[in-house]
């Protein structure tokens, strides 16, 4: 029997250097796709997988994520009064329950192990789930979900990988497999941002994660590993010596949102999937054309 996966970790303390100046006043992942900030459609991704607990791991002047996800009485006041039923009823869908939500500070920018190790205490002693925000997946079910399944089925620790751009492996983490049979197969290594043409396959670590939590011990004593950075990869690969580890390759697509033309891609698809937006969208994007 494997212990369900209550909480969710969302690193999301980065600079967004590729998103500059927009993410300057505004935290990157709280940019908008459509009309949501990117972080409500993953916080609905993490709710439809039976998430509870969602665990930000934030930086200076993040703020902004913190008030998103309170109450709003001064909006949600003046909406029941003009009688704006719906708009209050999509601010509200967002909003947790109390408790359901903590915020911690990273401090320090010592990279992707660093900030989930930050997690340690609130995640305590039961596996738990890493999502990293940047990337938005539109799957159905949702990306989560699909590696929970995985999860259910094989225990032990799922990471979501998928294809790698032509010529783009060495910008991710990437993953060995002992044989390929199906989305699901078992890791046999994992190497963070590998010299170009020493990749040991073309599948990267995408952004969803599911862990044992004896990756906190191993992340505590970390030495840096590529970019200088406490590299979550590195801990994981540590972790294999004496725990299993699953590839998921999800069905899905994914939209890299810490991107210029990520973001606008994102954008586009997600209009174009909403059935009240999808002819306006599609109208004037051939009218660009
Ligand atoms: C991080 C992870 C990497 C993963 C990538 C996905 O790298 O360390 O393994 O492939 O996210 O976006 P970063 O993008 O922070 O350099």
């Amino acid at each position: 029997m494997t212990r369900r996966v209550r909480k969710a970790v969302l690193p999301v303390a980065g600079l967004g250097t590729r998103v500059l100046p927009g993410a300057k006043t505004t935290p990157k992942n709280m940019l908008n796709v459509v009309d949501r900030p990117i972080l409500s459609y993953v916080v609905e991704e993490a709710r439809t997988a039976g998430i509870e607990h969602i665990v930000f791991i934030v930086g200076r002047g993040q703020g902004a994520i913190e008030d998103y996800f309170d109450a709003s009485p001064e909006i949600e006041q003046a909406l029941a009064a003009k009688g704006k039923a719906d708009i209050l009823n999509e601010m509200r869908r967002d909003l947790p329950e109390p408790g359901q939500m903590s915020f911690i500070r990273q401090m320090a920018p010592l990279g992707l192990g660093h900030a989930i190790w930050c997690a340690r205490d609130v995640i305590g002693d039961e596996p738990f789930a890493i999502m990293l925000p940047d990337m938005l997946m539109m799957a159905e079910p949702p990306a989560l979900a699909q590696a929970v399944a995985a999860y259910e089925r094989v225990g032990g620790n799922i990471v979501v990988v998928e294809p790698a751009p032509e010529g783009e492996a060495h910008k991710y983490g990437i993953v060995a497999l002992d044989g390929r049979d199906g989305p699901l197969n078992r890791m046999v290594g994992m190497v963070e941002k590998p010299a170009p043409g020493t990749e040991p396959s073309n599948l990267f670590i995408s952004g969803r994660y599911i862990l044992q939590p004896e990756i906190f011990a191993i992340l505590e004593t970390q030495e840096r590993g590529a970019g200088g950075e406490i590299q979550l990869t590195d801990g994981m690969a540590h972790l294999m010596k004496t725990q299993s580890f699953h590839a998921l390759e999800y069905a899905g697509t994914t939209y890299d949102c810490g991107d210029k033309l990520g973001l606008l891609r994102a954008n586009v698809a997600y209009a174009l999937a909403r059935p009240e937006l999808a002819d306006g969208a599609r109208a004037a994007i051939r009218a660009l054309l």
